[in-house]
């Protein structure tokens, strides 16, 4: 069974050009190969990317018991856990979900709006106008402390500063440790393995008081922080979850929800910042407060165009046919999330289909759609299209761009003019600083209804 095209770089090489740059790295694979590409990692085996909205659509209606999302997480394991429901399949994992439903019904997690408001109003008073802030860290602080008191139920400054100094110190080790088992080799005191033992050991002893200190609380029962619910929960055999498995579960949801909520909100403020109307419409509905539906579209809209997940995971346990190619067992399937939100960013004809390259003519596609999509041409003929609707307008851009032209003076001024008229334009369309939402920046502008 042949598997989609991609880069035929060694894994090592594949996976440092995706640790160093992840959206790029996707984004070219995809211009290059098609909605379906493989890639060879390194520790994690090989991947098919799969880009194309309905070939994933079927990937995920229907049967599931095929694909395993728990083993393609297995990598996870040494510091999730074995009962975390991440790396968990079939019955296991239908288990876990439901013990761990309750905390995330709809009323339950409306309660927690206040504990969220009340952590944000506290970290934004420290803020000082005119004091340089870095906003991933503040973030990393902010949803850090909304874990503790939300998931843990840890209110005390003193305890959830001993969470954060033995937890962070986990999840901020070098993910050489999750990557390559031969790394966690405990060599002794002062070895690398022996250092990452230690801090998972702090770890572990802190999740495990803060759970027995929390069984003995008297009124455990009215408590609405998740690890009281979990406390509380019994699966159908009217059993209640171990001390290892809330210590895994506590430890998944500490590592699911608090760099993915920080690099997401940090993102929130980047592209806020850089669209000032949006800005404002914002802070006017919340202002009105009739609904949420203007800050549901934020959110959504910044994580459509900032992405903090590039793809979900799934291993084959029998083959399968996947947008239209047969991929065998054994394989990893990962819809490329990332990829589909910024879907269009790639030109249609630089796709390559299956059928083609089936046929033999992947090079000659491949070749003839490199060749039509040259940057530098993409890059010209949109600064035109700009150029055309500026002038249309009659505005500022507009105008310095068709002079720039109309002159055709020296090289010097001419790329002076051009680069007056990109900024103008750029500052309508909104700039952007990351490399795939240059086109998209701009579109968080257009966020509900006018
Ligand atoms: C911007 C924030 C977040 C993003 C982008 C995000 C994204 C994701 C993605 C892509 C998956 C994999 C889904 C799949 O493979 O089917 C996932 C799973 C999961 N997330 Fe999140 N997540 C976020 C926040 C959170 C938070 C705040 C929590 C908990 C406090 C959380 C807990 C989980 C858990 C427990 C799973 C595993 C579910 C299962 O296997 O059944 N996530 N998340």
């Amino acid at each position: 069974m042949a598997l989609p095209p991609g880069p035929s770089a060694p894994a090592v090489v594949s996976t440092l050009r995706f640790m160093r740059r992840p959206l790029d790295m996707l984004a070219q694979w995809q211009a290059r190969y098609g909605d379906a590409f493989t890639v060879r990692f390194s520790g994690f085996g090989t991947g098919v990317y799969v880009v194309d909205p309905d070939a994933i659509c079927d990937l995920f209606t229907g049967d599931q018991s095929d694909l395993r999302a728990g083993e393609a997480n297995s990598f996870m394991e040494p510091i999730l856990g074995a009962s975390s429901v991440l790396v968990l399949d079939g019955p296991q994992h239908l288990r876990q979900r439901k013990l761990l439903l309750p905390p995330f019904q709809g009323s339950r997690v409306a309660a927690f709006r206040e504990v969220i408001r009340e952590v944000a109003e506290r970290e934004i008073a420290g803020w000082r106008p005119g004091t340089e802030l870095v906003l991933r860290e503040r973030m990393r602080a902010l949803t850090f402390e909304v874990i503790c008191r939300a998931v843990f139920g840890v209110t005390q400054p003193e305890r959830v500063e001993r969470l954060r100094k033995r937890l962070v110190a986990v999840i901020d080790s070098s993910p050489i440790f999750v990557i390559a088992p031969p790394a966690r080799a405990d060599l002794g005191r002062f070895s690398p393995g022996g250092v990452f033992a230690r801090r998972m050991r702090a770890a572990d002893a802190v999740l495990l008081e803060e759970i027995e200190r929390r069984r003995l609380e008297p009124d455990l029962e009215e408590r609405t922080d998740v690890l009281s619910l979990l406390l509380c929960a019994r699966d159908e055999q009217g059993e209640a979850m171990s001390d290892s498995e809330l210590r895994d579960e506590l430890f998944t949801m500490l590592g699911a929800g608090h760099e993915t909520t920080a690099t997401a909100l940090a993102f929130a403020f980047e592209l806020l910042l850089r669209n000032p109307a949006v800005l404002a419409r914002l802070r006017e509905e919340l202002e009105v407060g009739e609904d949420d539906a203007y800050l549901d579209a934020v959110v959504k809209e910044t994580l459509r165009l900032r992405p903090v997940i590039d793809a979900a995971e799934r291993t084959l346990t029998v083959p399968r046919t996947v947008a239209g190619w047969e991929l065998p067992a054994g394989v990893k399937v990962y819809p490329a999330i990332a990829l589909v939100h910024l879907r269009g960013s790639v030109p249609a004809r630089a796709r390559v289909s299956p059928a083609a390259v089936r046929r033999g003519r992947s090079r000659v596609v491949l070749v003839a759609a490199l060749r039509r999509w040259d940057p530098a041409l993409h890059r010209r003929r949109a600064r035109a299209r700009r150029d055309r609707r500026g002038a249309a307008r009659g505005d500022t851009a507009g105008r310095a761009a068709t002079a720039a032209r109309a002159a055709r003076p020296g090289r010097r001024a001419r790329d002076h003019v051009g680069a007056q008229a990109r900024r103008a334009s750029r500052g309508r369309a909104g700039p952007a600083g990351h490399s795939a939402g240059s086109r998209s920046a701009g579109s968080l502008s257009a966020i509900g209804p006018r």
